[in-house]
């Protein structure tokens, strides 16, 4: 049966991991690839990234963030033998698979999800993978999956401070990966950087990664509606040209990426969902 749900477990704070009978995922996802995934009707639908897949046995594994109402509705309200509605994908093109040489791969919170099927397949062509989580200590997730899979895997948790928001963990996350990025970049030579994460997280690594002129592969992550390149909710402005990230992207030059207007259109519906997520918690 299509989309069952095959296992879920919670791995940390707000990390939830399912694996999910998705055949026709599994037999084409590349890495680098999404899935949109709708899990009730008359739901939202969320983009989520693969993170492992058999492509004999049919599943694919997805991670959530819960933060939103629908990413709290499948913890809630989901359990192993249940259904979700519709996993469409892949989506999105592949990551560029080439031999770039010493990577460093670097992951904000749960962007560490999308980073672990691309640095996996960038050491087994025959790169020297260097990863980085940056992260609330509580969210740490994957250690043990990254340390099997590249040559060296660096986590740079922080410790959540009594009466901390958003604002304040994002500010920690800023200052904890780029002194990291830095102090990296400053002892090492490194041949092409990836990010994932948060907009305003990967700008102010890009802004320590051009410093130094090294090569810079941003996954962005703009609101998604359709993800078929019909909706424009993903817009972006890459090298002064309109892309749209389901069908473009979603991995894009970081050089070229105008980061002060994704920044702001991210935000554009934080206000509805914070909305959303307070009338489901009523
Ligand atoms: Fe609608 Fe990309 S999500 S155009």
């Amino acid at each position: 049966m299509p989309y069952k749900i095959l296992d879920k477990k919670e791995l940390a704070m707000n990390e939830v991991w399912y694996k999910i009978h998705a055949p026709h995922v599994a037999k084409k996802v590349q890495p680098g690839q999404f899935v949109i995934v709708r899990a009730f009707p008359n739901g939202e639908r969320i983009p989520l990234t693969p993170v492992t897949w058999d492509r004999e046995e049919g599943w694919i594994t997805l991670i959530t963030f819960v933060r939103g109402k629908t990413t709290m509705r499948m913890a809630n309200e989901l359990k192993p033998g249940d259904e979700i509605l519709n996993v469409a994908g892949p989506l999105g093109n592949p990551a560029p698979m080439e031999k770039f040489g010493r990577v460093l791969a670097i992951g904000l919170i749960t962007g560490i999800v999308e980073v672990f099927p691309i640095a996996r397949a960038w050491q087994e062509i025959g790169n020297e993978v260097t990863t980085l989580h940056v992260s609330p200590n509580p969210m740490v997730i994957l250690r043990e999956e990254f340390e099997q899979s590249v040559s060296r895997h660096i986590v740079e948790g922080f410790d959540l401070q009594p009466g901390w928001g958003m604002n304040e963990i994002a500010q920690e996350l800023v200052k904890r990966a780029t002194a990291k990025v830095r102090e990296l970049l400053e002892n090492e030579h490194f041949d092409m950087v990836l990010t994932v994460g948060p907009a305003g997280g990967q700008k102010a690594i890009f802004n320590v990664v051009k410093e130094y002129g090294i090569p810079m592969h941003a996954d962005l992550h703009p609101i998604m509606v359709d993800a078929t390149g019909m909706c424009g909710a993903c817009r972006v402005t890459v090298g002064g040209e309109v892309k749209f990230a389901c069908i473009d992207g979603p991995g894009f030059d970081a050089y070229k990426v105008d980061w002060d207007e994704l920044i702001h259109r991210t935000g554009f519906y934080a206000p509805l969902e914070r909305l959303a997520l307070e009338h489901y918690l009523k």
